[in-house]
């Protein structure tokens, strides 16, 4: 485990980062995102050894959004098997942006992965709940479990916000409920969804949710597993092929770790044998992915080698 990384390195990179926060945008299609402060900036480091250093606002917090997608793909594998899950969602790159309807109208209708909106949408509908609290419950207290941290919850205005708007997003359900991808209630499955995105955190949290994903799913205190390795391992690999949605491929040239963005901001990347790595800065570069957080995480593979490849 490479552990030469400090507090002090990690505070001297922030600000040598901090310039670029200029460089992008706030989202704004979140109405409620176009609140966040570009300025705020946080890094955390959570080894798997269970130790953690950070710098920047650390106790800012924002909501997950598309890092969700990780998470509830675990949770949905856990609830219905692997055959089931990639029965209604596949396992290919697109290359087209997050949120793209094209791909739905080439047949087989399914969602090409899990990690664009209609492949998360499908999977948030196979989260096991007879209501969309039920669902967003047992995604928190998945969360809970793998944070070690009860008071983790949703945004209620950031997920209002979303659900007011979310027009695509319904247009991406629909879609699939005409091919019979999804059953049931579309506002249903977007109430569920929407809260999900919303679930707020702050960097130490999401490092440490890194962490657990890179120790194979097992907690990082009392070793159990919480998450089958098998499982750990096909949510890992998504985060290399498509957690930087039409990005992933200069992603993983120029730094090289598994790892997941949202558009509050924040990236999270887990790396087996080393830990995660959280980052929030919530300007966004033009494919939705935070710009501080790609310049520090690029710094911190070139200069500690750590590329997986
Ligand atoms: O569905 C949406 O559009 C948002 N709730 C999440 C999108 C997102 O985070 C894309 N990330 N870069």
């Amino acid at each position: 485990m490479n552990k030469e990384i400090t507090t002090e390195i990690l505070e001297e990179w922030l600000e040598n980062v901090r310039p670029y926060a200029y460089d992008g945008q706030v989202a704004d299609y979140i109405p409620a995102l176009s609140r966040q402060n570009p300025e705020e900036l946080a890094v955390a480091i959570h080894y798997i050894d269970g130790s953690s250093i950070h710098a920047g606002e650390i106790e800012a917090t924002f909501t997950l959004q598309s890092i969700t997608k990780v998470i509830s793909l675990a949770l949905a594998l856990m609830d219905n098997g692997e055959d089931y899950v990639f029965d209604h969602v596949g396992m290919e790159p697109t290359g087209d942006p997050f949120h793209s309807i094209y791909r739905l109208e080439q047949l087989p209708s399914k969602p090409l992965n899990p990690m664009i909106n209609a492949g998360a949408l499908s999977v948030t509908h196979m989260i096991h709940g007879d209501t969309p609290d039920e669902k967003v419950g047992r995604l928190l207290s998945f969360v809970h479990e793998m944070t070690d941290d009860h008071t983790i919850g949703y945004n209620e205005e950031v997920a209002a916000s979303e659900f007011e708007t979310a027009f695509l997003n319904r247009s991406l359900l629909f879609y699939m409920k005409q091919h019979q991808i999804v059953t049931g209630s579309v506002e249903e499955t977007l109430d569920a969804y929407t809260k999900q995105c919303a679930i707020e955190v702050n960097v130490p949290q999401l490092a440490r949710i890194g962490a657990l994903f890179a120790n194979e799913g097992r907690d990082l205190d009392s070793g159990r597993q919480i998450i089958p390795k098998h499982f750990a391992r096909i949510c890992k690999t998504f985060m290399v092929t498509c957690g930087m949605y039409d990005a992933s491929g200069s992603f993983a040239i120029k730094v090289g770790m598994p790892a997941k963005s949202g558009v509050s901001g924040s990236v999270v990347a887990s790396l087996n044998g080393f830990g995660g790595i959280a980052v929030y800065g919530p300007s966004l570069d033009e494919k939705g992915n935070s710009v501080v957080g790609l310049r520090l995480l690029e710094l911190l593979s070139n200069r500690y080698d750590l590329s997986i490849f």
